[in-house]
């Protein structure tokens, strides 16, 4: 099976993406999460990549196209794209290289965002995520107990960017795999739980 999720910053690409490849076994790619690893590890794609997701802009494609495609080289069983295309240009490189069955498109209107995106937190010791209010305001990892940690990119001022860089950029992609009858559409805006069974409703109804 190969997937691509689209969606708004904070719409849930990164929490469905875990629910579904668990329920289908096949690899989730994140490219935020690829260069979140690189910024880490201060490699010189780390540092360049930290430059534009720190101003909530693209990295640019070529330094995103590459990574990407030997990745999935290496996922036999199958994948999930989170985050991955953004662009045209990606979407296109993309249909080069792949077959896709399915891209999943997670709609939430954006006045919901701001609030998902500054209650969250990361576990960055077991990759957890959650929403501070979900905890009661306790800062730490209940599975493993270690603090947790807001993402650099995730303030007000940079997601006001975020998501005028996905209205520009990464919209016009929706039209591009509905022309190729590959898209579906899911209301993002309901609990964690509606919204995988609509994921999971809608790709058995693709017979997925
Ligand atoms: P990336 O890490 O992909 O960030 P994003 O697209 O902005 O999306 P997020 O990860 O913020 O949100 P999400 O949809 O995964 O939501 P989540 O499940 O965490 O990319 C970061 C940056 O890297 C980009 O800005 C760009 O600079 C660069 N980049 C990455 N890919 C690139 C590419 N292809 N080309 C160029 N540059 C690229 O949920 C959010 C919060 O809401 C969580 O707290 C969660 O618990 C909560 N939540 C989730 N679902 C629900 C629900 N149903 N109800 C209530 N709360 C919910
Ligand atoms: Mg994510």
């Amino acid at each position: 099976m190969k997937l691509v999720f689209l969606g708004p910053p904070g719409a849930g690409k990164g929490t469905q993406a875990e629910r579904i490849c668990k329920e289908f076994g096949i690899v989730h790619i994140s490219t935020g999460e690829m260069f979140r690893m690189e910024i880490a590890e201060k490699t010189p794609l780390g540092n360049l990549a930290a430059s534009y997701i720190n101003k909530g802009e693209l990295v640019p494609d070529e330094c995103v196209i590459g990574m990407v495609k030997s990745r999935i080289e290496k996922c036999a069983n199958g994948f999930l794209l989170d985050g991955f295309p953004r662009t045209l240009s990606q979407a296109e490189a993309l249909t080069e290289s792949v077959s896709l069955d399915a891209v999943v498109d997670i709609e939430v209107p954006k006045e919901r965002l701001i609030d998902r995106i500054l209650c969250r937190r990361s576990c960055h010791d077991c990759d957890a995520v959650y929403d501070i209010r979900d905890l009661g305001g306790n800062e730490f990892c209940p599975v493993c107990g270690k603090k947790l940690s807001v993402r650099d990119d995730d303030t007000a001022e940079i997601l006001a960017e975020r998501y005028h860089v996905y209205e520009e950029k990464t919209k016009p992609i929706i039209e591009f795999y509905k022309a190729l009858a590959l898209l579906i559409p899911i209301d993002g805006d309901n609990r964690r739980d509606v919204v995988s069974e609509e994921i999971m409703r809608k790709l058995k109804e693709a017979g997925l």
